[in-house]
């Protein structure tokens, strides 16, 4: 029997890896991507020996002709596409600068959308196509405006293309978390811990596991009925007043 196919961009740490870790538990054949050297290098011993870790920079559209020719000559076809890597940055706006604008949405929008585009050829019918977003693109906080505005951008993909693809049977949805401990913060300059002081805000209380999001990626990955909508996964933020 041949397994499904999946690649997780942004899959060497966070919420990525605990998608490919998930994924792969559930019988996948899977790709990761990743930029910095370290944690390419910490993925690959980390994580099983069949998941295949590759350096594909998200801003570099050669690095994304290698991934798309890798995937091409590793799988044939993709069942799975998860559009994942990101970064944040949180700055006041009157800071945002064009350096700033274009470093975000390089990675966040342009790399995610591009890539899509390139590997449309390769999706097999029927596959499942997931970005990444985020909570917080609805509810807001102050210094959030950028990487909100470079994640909603995303979102507002969503049911375009879930309408322009249903003819081939793929589905695309979004995947929302909320407040997740991941690498994510301690590379925004959250000192170790500091993300605990955030529970509060939470209705339930925590904030939330990446394998916690990698849950919601397996049951969008099977709901073969749904297309073109958010999963929120954020332990009830934005809710209410
Ligand atoms: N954690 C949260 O609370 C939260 C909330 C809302 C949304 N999100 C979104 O969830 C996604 C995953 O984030 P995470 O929390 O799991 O953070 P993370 O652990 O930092 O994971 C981000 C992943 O993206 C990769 N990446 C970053 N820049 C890249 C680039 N230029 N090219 C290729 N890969 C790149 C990282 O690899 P390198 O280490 O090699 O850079 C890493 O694998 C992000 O899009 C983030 O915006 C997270």
């Amino acid at each position: 029997m041949s397994h499904p196919t999946a690649l997780i961009t942004g899959g060497t740490t966070g919420i990525g890896r605990a998608a490919a870790e998930l994924l792969r538990e559930r019988g996948h054949r899977v790709v990761v991507t990743g930029r910095d050297p370290v944690t390419l290098e910490a993925a690959r011993h980390e994580l099983p020996d069949d998941v295949v870790v590759l350096r594909a920079d998200a801003r570099s559209p050669a690095d994304t002709d290698r991934l798309v020719e890798e995937v091409r000559e590793r799988f044939g076809t993709l069942d799975v596409l998860l559009l994942n890597a990101g970064i944040t940055r949180s700055m006041p706006f009157a800071e945002v600068d064009e350096a700033a604008y274009d470093e975000v949405f390089d990675v966040n929008t342009k790399g995610q959308l591009l890539t899509l585009g390139k590997l449309l050829p390769l999706l097999a019918d029927g596959a499942s196509v997931l970005f990444t977003v985020g909570a917080g693109v609805r509810t807001g906080i102050p210094g959030g405006a950028l990487a909100a505005a470079s994640r909603g951008a995303l979102l507002s993909a969503v049911p375009s293309l879930a309408l322009e693809l249903a003819p081939r049977r793929i589905r695309v949805n979004a995947i929302s978390p909320g407040l997740v401990d991941t690498p994510i913060w301690a590379k925004n300059g959250l000192p170790p811990g500091a993300l605990a002081g955030y529970a509060g805000r939470v209705p339930l209380g925590r904030v939330g596991t990446a394998r916690e999001v990698a849950e919601a990626v397996g049951y969008l990955v099977g709901a073969g009925y749904v297309t073109g909508q958010e999963l929120v996964v954020a332990g009830g933020s934005g809710l209410g007043a």
